[in-house]
């Protein structure tokens, strides 16, 4: 992954809103992501993760510093419609798909204006709803599909130009459990088998954790930039936050049988376990 070319750079981004009272909704932002790479942007509600995403999808622009996309700084790109339409693919938590238009004609619609004949773009869209597994489905219009089914025609919308890249902002937001992991499912084999980069923000640390590498943030900056290495290791990681966790790196052990109640391991057990959680400590502080 370090060899790939880097498809997305900000350098100290900000954005500011408001003039009186300033909100600070990104504050300095420095991030570098990879061609190919598959990663999430976590962080809790207000943190700064969707003026982030626009400000990559050029959709917004920054207070301060400069990004570069796909190669281009975004400050100096004079047909943005174009670079959009071209360069990225866009998923929202709510899908928002034209009422009106059947499932094939809304993933037609970023295919106009690119100079792609009719024809082209009904095979194109229609290849692109079998990928999303709606080949039934291509003549039905939105309100006649689940919520799982829209989000996936706004999948293949997303995927109409080829983009290098995928924005998804809370992508299963407004989904159930089951139709979030099958979108994750999807975006992941998009990921792999056509090397898209994707960026997912979300505040499910489940949806996360299937991605290969999350950014947290916090009060606008990136706090945390690690690989997923597995569930169970961000398992641990969330334990070394815990106050189980302090106590543990702390040495707190009578403190902990006291609260856990003694058995006749419990001395080992607890050792044990501090013993994973010092690795996963000390990546934390390295990374962070
Ligand atoms: N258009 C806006 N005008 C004023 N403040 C905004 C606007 N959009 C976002 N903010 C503020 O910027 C901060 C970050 O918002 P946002 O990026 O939407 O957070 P997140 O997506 O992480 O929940 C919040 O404090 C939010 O209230
Ligand atoms: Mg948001």
């Amino acid at each position: 992954m370090e060899t790939q070319p880097v498809v997305v750079a900000t350098y100290q981004v900000t954005r500011y809103y408001g003039d009186g009272a300033v909100v600070r909704a990104l504050d300095g932002v420095d991030m570098v992501v990879r061609k190919g790479e598959f990663l999430a942007i976590m962080g809790p509600s207000g943190s700064g993760k969707s003026t982030l995403l626009n400000l990559l999808g050029a959709l917004d622009r920054p207070t301060g510093g400069r990004i570069v996309v796909n190669g281009e700084d975004l400050a100096t790109i004079r047909d943005l419609d174009r670079f959009r339409a071209r360069t990225i693919g866009f998923v929202f938590q709510l899908h928002n798909l034209l009422p009106t238009l059947t499932a094939r004609e809304n993933v037609e619609v970023p295919m106009h204006g690119q100079g792609i004949s009719g024809n082209a773009m009904r095979q194109r869209a229609e290849h692109l709803l079998e990928i999303v597994g709606l080949a039934d489905r291509m003549n039905h219009l939105p309100a006649q599909l689940s919520g799982g089914q829209r989000q996936r025609v706004a999948v293949a919308r997303a995927l109409a130009n080829s983009p290098a890249i995928i924005l998804a902002d809370e992508p299963t937001g407004s989904l159930d459990t089951q139709s979030g992991n099958e979108i994750m499912d999807l975006l992941e084999s998009i990921n792999q088998t056509q090397g898209t980069t994707i960026l997912i923000v979300t505040h499910d640390p489940r949806v996360a954790r299937r991605t290969r590498r999350i950014l947290t943030m916090r009060d606008g900056k990136i706090v945390d930039d690690h690989p997923v290495r597995g569930a169970v290791w961000e398992d641990l990681r969330d334990l070394a936050r815990s106050r189980l966790g302090e106590m543990l790196l702390r040495g707190d052990d009578e403190a902990l049988l006291t609260q856990l109640g003694t058995a006749p391991d419990s001395a080992r057990a607890i050792a044990v376990l501090r013993s994973w959680l010092s690795r996963v400590a000390q990546d934390i502080d390295t990374l962070a």
